[in-house]
């Protein structure tokens, strides 16, 4: 993962804190990439507003044996984000146990600190890594300022949440710490460096590039990459195909198979591929022009103490940065316009973005129901006037890294080993108000612009450059980072152990992968015999029926073991039938495989359709087993801690 930024070697917290003379510590833990945002958005304003000298940085870098040792009146603030079921981020591992033994020995009488958690309230353990912290932490004898601050990712609200436990906080501390408040004026982390020219030998921060040197923007050069790849460091893999499952006009579904040979990367049936996506040609040039800023600039960045960490590889193009690295089209935090009132080119427009930034509900009404992104936002503000004044520093440091985002592999690792499929319905659709711009997903748009040519040398020029609108694009050798991430979403071991798999829409992905896991293992094996595998699936119509034609097939090679139940929720004239309805169509079938040890999977929404399998699932068992509801909520219970019933849900 990250690069352990240390002082001299060392991990100890304390002396960090004190050879970088900090008077304040922000600390997170983070899984994919929020609570990072989050905790450097918040260390970056405690050094705007009150001149504090932050120190922002990852768990992961640090030991806390000496955390009680810190400078005085030295405040920690923390931001931890819940994985999986109510887990610490897999980088937090060490901190977890470091929090828990000082709880038992009580070793932090001297730590004041503050917390924001980041979770989703759909999930059971809602928060739940964030809760263990607070837990550890006060049996520790240290003392919260202020609130426990809980995001709730699932009602959408993190960034409110976030804003009012942040005025809360902040307040306490201009108390606390007897700060004064003054105008947020931005201290830059970095020392910014134009280059007039870049040497033979630096990369130009193409994410695919940064291990090449320049002039050689090939991706035949890329078999010089290293791994492991993972979180921090993709493999940059070619898509060997690109074909829409269907398409209409608003909507359609992407089948994409990504080639890993000779990366040595491993993938399991059920794991999630990540993809780091780049923006697309139109945003990227909005970006450029709203802030007036030329595309081929070469920077350099320099940090200015060892605590920061570079965003991104340098030196590069402000071009390139902008498209691989930052986050340009994602929803725009309220507080980035207070910050921005700074750079605001005139008085008017200070005072329009200082109104917008304190009034919560015109915000949500003028910029998030819109789904404006941040050039779009400004140029509504100032009718299309350029915001130059804005310095390209400010954004580097202001705007959120571009993540991966990640889908269910739809392939079966075991027929084949070095191609993982994924499965993802396109994000296009109109704006919600009627008017503004479209609302597009980055990496799904992305993989729809991908069409694929055989032999078309003259094609593969920077084909990561894409554009949103008009025709899917030809391109041969396209390549795209990529990593494998764990889940554990497994079949089970005894292919006789029934099974029993719930997934509509594009939550169907990883059963095609568990299928065809079937099917290749029987291939193999002389009088295997399967148990019962259901798949109960579900799609608006018949259009939109995915891999309709592969799983006719499939029954006939599993020799009937396999069944489909299928249903549709959008044929004209016809009542919605969603697949929790089937569920309890097929009561007794369902609960005779639960009674004879069936493996559970659910995969698909997190919100409604998880509850509502959930839900048949209890009323099927209480209704079989004439036992009441609370004893039969108890059964499904049970069976999600022993791992027979997985979710796969977002
Ligand atoms: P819809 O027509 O009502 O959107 C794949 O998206 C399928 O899942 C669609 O048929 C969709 O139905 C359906 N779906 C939507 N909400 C659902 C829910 N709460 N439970 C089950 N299926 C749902």
């Amino acid at each position: 993962s990250d690069i352990a930024v240390t002082t001299g070697g060392s991990r100890d917290i304390a002396q960090i804190v004190r050879d970088n003379n900090k008077n304040y510590l922000v600390l997170f833990a983070s899984q994919t990439g929020t609570a990072e945002d989050y905790a450097k958005k918040f260390a970056k304003e405690l050094a705007a507003k009150f001149s504090l000298n932050v120190m922002c940085g990852d768990v992961e870098n640090y030991d806390f044996e000496t955390l009680n040792e810190l400078p005085e009146n030295c405040i920690v603030s923390i931001f931890i984000s819940t994985y999986g079921e109510g887990d610490f981020p897999d980088g937090a591992i060490n901190f977890e146990e470091f929090l828990s033994n000082a709880a038992d020995v009580n070793s932090l009488p001297n730590v004041n600190f503050t917390l924001f958690g980041l979770g989703n309230s759909t999930y059971e353990f809602y928060n739940g890594a964030a809760g263990k912290a607070l837990k550890h932490l006060e049996a520790a004898g240290a003392s919260i300022i202020g609130p426990y601050g809980q995001g709730d990712d699932g009602a959408g609200t993190t960034d409110e949440d976030y804003m009012s436990w942040k005025d809360a906080v902040m307040e306490l501390l201009k108390d606390q710490l007897k700060l004064d408040e003054h105008e947020q004026t931005f201290t830059p982390s970095f020392k910014y460096e134009p280059l007039s020219s870049i040497s033979e030998e630096t990369s130009l921060g193409e994410p695919s590039f940064q291990y090449l040197p320049v002039g050689k923007l090939s991706f035949n050069d890329a078999h010089i990459q290293l791994g492991p790849y993972d979180l921090s460091h993709p493999f940059v893999a070619p898509i060997v195909k690109s074909n829409e499952l269907f398409t209409s006009a608003d909507r359609n579904c992407i089948h994409s198979e990504i080639d890993i040979s000779g990366s040595n990367m491993k993938y399991s049936t059920g794991d999630h591929l990540g993809i780091w996506p780049s923006n697309a040609n139109e945003k990227v040039e909005q970006f450029l022009s709203t802030f007036g800023l030329d595309s081929n600039t070469i920077f350099d960045l320099k940090p200015l103490d060892s605590t920061v960490k570079l965003p991104f590889p340098v030196p590069t193009t402000i071009g390139a940065a902008v498209r691989n690295y930052m986050e340009i089209t994602g929803p725009v935090p309220r507080n980035l316009f207070a910050s921005l009132v700074q750079f605001a080119p005139n008085d008017e427009l200070k005072e329009k973005l200082t109104s917008l930034s304190q009034d919560k509900d015109l915000f949500a009404k003028e910029v998030t129901a819109k789904y404006l992104n941040l050039a779009d936002a400004l140029l509504q503000l100032s009718n299309g006037e350029k915001w130059s004044t804005v310095p390209w520093e400010f954004l580097i440091e202001a705007i959120p890294h571009l993540n991966p985002r990640y889908y269910s592999i739809s392939s079966s690792a075991l027929s084949e080993k070095q191609v993982i499929h994924i499965t993802s319905v396109v994000e296009n659709s109109e704006n919600p108000t009627g008017s503004g711009p479209r609302v597009l997903g980055v990496a799904t748009n992305l993989l729809r612009n991908i069409e694929l040519v055989e032999n078309k040398e003259d094609e593969s020029t920077l084909p990561i450059h894409y554009d949103l609108t008009g025709p899917r694009k030809l391109f041969s050798g396209f390549k795209l980072p990529v990593h494998v991430r764990r889940s554990t979403f497994r079949l089970p071991t005894n292919p006789s152990t029934p099974v029993l798999m719930i997934g509509p829409g594009t939550g169907v992905a990883p059963f095609r992968g568990f299928i065809r896991e079937r099917v290749a293992y029987v291939q193999t094996q002389e009088n295997v015999k399967l148990g019962k595998h259901l798949l109960f699936y579900g799609s608006r119509d018949t259009h939109d029926y995915l891999y309709k034609e592969e799983w006719p097939e499939y029954s006939k090679k599993l020799d009937g073991s396999f069944e489909m139940v299928v249903c549709h929720s959008r044929l004209p004239n016809v009542k919605k039938v969603y697949v929790q309805d089937k569920l309890r169509e097929r009561a007794s079938d369902v609960y005779q495989m639960i009674k004879d040890g069936a493996f559970i999977y659910v995969c698909g929404d997190a919100g409604s359709m998880a509850k509502g399998v959930s839900s048949a699932l209890v009323d099927i068992l209480s209704k079989e087993q004439s036992i009441s509801t609370e004893d039969a909520c108890e059964m499904i219970k049970m069976l999600k801690t022993s791992g027979r019933y997985q979710e796969d849900i977002w």
